[in-house]
């Protein structure tokens, strides 16, 4: 009888074993060592439940990175909220356990601004941000007093439209770009070194109806480098000492954007992200040193805020795939095709992305390519790395998931699976898997289309 499981026969290769693969220091496999549980929970056990591919996300890690962060930055600046960027992972789940922890919302659509409101979020805890604020969200983030960052002159004149429609004084925040020791994403809001962000508050204030109360800057992000973040406060507290003086006005806020790195290692990176991500201390002492020094020049005492995104969730979300094929590739070098791909792993366009088995092979490593299951020559989750020998029905853990990934995941091809909560309540679906209906209950087939069944 015919056998899907077959053993197949590979013809032997011979490979050449580095030292660094054989020795108990070999930094270059830490790959290879094995991972066989997320807090308590077996993958094993999880992908025989849930199936797989399947995204796994630990509670206590999501709480304990907020709680690192929050506690870093309100030991030195007691006035500090954060605002959880919604972009980088929206999961209702996620921006449900994070507000439990106090965050507010970062959002950049009516799309986001809709999930942060059914969570229960006021309107003055809502951080509206993004280049494109279509008029009825702009309304509705008026009405509820959310913190609008204004992005461009066009926005600002919808905003004096909408002051006058509601008949009140509508505050605003102003979105500024300025030149940093990292390239410059001038594509949001008004320049600094140019004179825009002063023009921007002239105009403003020359209204009557619209009131500047904060300035905000999200400099890039995945930014390693501390010292960034300490230009930004210093300029961006400049910037609002100033136009206090100049306009009469106080400065409620300084929003220092998202941007701090997380462990993962970018591509063109030698070192390891765990090695060269910065902690939120340093982070915290770039940012509110500086800060605390200026404050005396203020007319209140402004309020920091910051949208932490991938820094707070990365760690959190794990990505769990099982081996499907193995092959060699012409040049003779091992593949292995797995059953999530880049369309449940965007990031690894960016980042080597730290991929471990749930069994150890003793000291034997090969090199591998670790493909997804897309009908695409891109679809490469990892090249070159170094783990023990996997066959069809192998698992691998996917780390540091939580960031862009959820977001940008798409149905290419497959539809996407489900995603589960790992906490004291056990493994639960907080996303179910996605059904061939669920994508097309959407489209629309005009009855002209419609063949008739094929004789
Ligand atoms: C305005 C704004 N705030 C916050 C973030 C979150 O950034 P990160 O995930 O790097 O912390 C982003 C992401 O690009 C952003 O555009």
């Amino acid at each position: 009888m015919f056998k899907a499981t077959k053993d197949i026969y590979e013809r032997p290769m011979v490979t050449r074993h580095s030292p660094f693969a054989l020795t108990k220091h070999a930094g270059m496999v830490f790959d290879a060592m094995p991972f066989k549980e997320i807090d308590g929970f077996a993958i094993e056990g999880l992908l025989e439940k849930f199936g797989s591919p399947l995204y796994a996300i630990s509670e206590k890690t999501l709480r304990n990175k907020y709680r690192e962060l929050r506690d870093a930055f309100v030991s030195r600046y007691p006035n500090t909220t954060i605002a959880y960027s919604y972009k980088t992972n929206y999961l209702s789940a996620v921006c449900a356990i994070l507000t439990q922890e106090g965050a507010w919302a970062e959002v950049v659509s009516g799309f986001e601004y809709d999930i942060a409101e059914s969570l229960g979020i006021p309107g003055a805890q809502i951080v509206f941000n993004g280049p494109y604020k279509p008029m009825h969200d702009l309304a509705r983030a008026v009405e509820n007093r959310a913190i609008i960052n204004v992005d461009s002159f066009n926005e600002l004149y919808q905003l004096e439209e909408l002051a006058h429609r509601y008949n009140k004084t509508v505050e605003i925040g102003l979105r500024v770009n300025m030149q940093l020791n990292c390239p410059t994403w001038d594509k949001f809001g008004f320049n600094l070194e140019s004179g825009q962000a002063f023009e921007a508050c002239r105009k403003a204030s020359s209204t009557g109806r619209l009131r500047v109360k904060g300035l905000h800057c999200h400099a890039g992000t995945y930014l390693a480098d501390p010292t960034i973040y300490t230009n930004v406060a210093i300029k961006l507290a400049e910037l609002g000492i100033k136009l206090e003086d100049e306009f009469g006005i106080e400065i409620e806020f300084l929003d220092l954007g998202g941007g701090f790195a997380s462990p993962n290692t970018l591509h063109k990176h030698l070192m390891p992200g765990t090695t060269t991500c910065p902690t939120f201390d340093q982070y915290a002492e770039a940012i509110c040193t500086p800060l605390t020094r200026s404050l005396e020049r203020f007319v209140g005492s402004p309020r920091l805020i910051l949208e932490p995104g991938r820094s707070i969730v990365d760690e959190s979300m794990f990505l769990l795939t099982t081996v499907v094929a193995t092959k060699r590739s012409a040049l003779g070098s091992k593949v292995v095709i797995v059953d999530a791909g880049v369309n449940l792993l965007p990031t690894a366009f960016y980042f080597k992305h730290d991929i471990s088995p749930i069994h150890s092979a003793g000291m034997s490593v090969e090199e591998v390519t670790i493909c997804g299951p897309l009908c695409m020559q891109i679809d490469v989750l990892r090249q070159g790395v170094r783990l023990p020998p996997l066959q069809k029905g192998s698992v691998l853990v996917i780390k540091n998931t939580g960031a862009y990934n959820f977001s940008q995941s798409m149905q290419f091809i497959f539809t996407r699976p489900g995603i589960v909560l790992l906490s004291h309540n056990g493994a639960e679906y907080v996303k179910m898997p996605e059904s061939t209906q669920d994508i097309r209950r959407l489209e629309r087939v005009p009855k002209r289309l419609l063949v008739k069944a094929r004789k």
